[in-house]
This record gives C-alpha cells, sequence and structure tokens, in this order.
C-alpha cells in the first residue's frame, strides 16, 4: 500500500529502508525517502509502518 501518497512511497519501501539503508528513525526516513516532506498528512501511519519495521527486522 501506498503511504505517502505526495512523494509515492509505500510500505515495502520503507521496510526495504529499514532492512538495507539502516534506517531506525522517523528523521531518517524522510532523508531517505521522502516521506512526510510535502503535507503531513501521512506522519502518523509513516511512524506506525516504521516502528512495525524496525521491530521486525
Ligand atoms: Fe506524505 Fe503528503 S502524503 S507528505
Amino acid at each position: 500500500m501506498i503511504v505517502c501518497v505526495c512523494n509515492n512511497v509505500s510500505d515495502k519501501a520503507i521496510r526495504k529502508a529499514v532492512e538495507q539503508s539502516g534506517v531506525r528513525t522517523y528523521i531518517q526516513l524522510q532523508r531517505t525517502t521522502q516521506t512526510g516532506t510535502c503535507c503531513g498528512k501521512c506522519t502518523s501511519c509513516a511512524k506506525q509502518v516504521l516502528k512495525e519495521s524496525v521491530d521486525a527486522y
């Protein structure tokens, strides 16, 4: 599913950022994927997907 519509970032892309790019924090996710850097409406969903991805890694 697409998490960040503005920047076309999927939950899969967030998992990949955690597994392959060492992303662990929301700031790192923003820098790596641009998630949440436009309208910001995806912030809470993106943080949840990030947490689940880090916990599962
Ligand atoms: Fe993510 Fe707009 S939907 S910044």
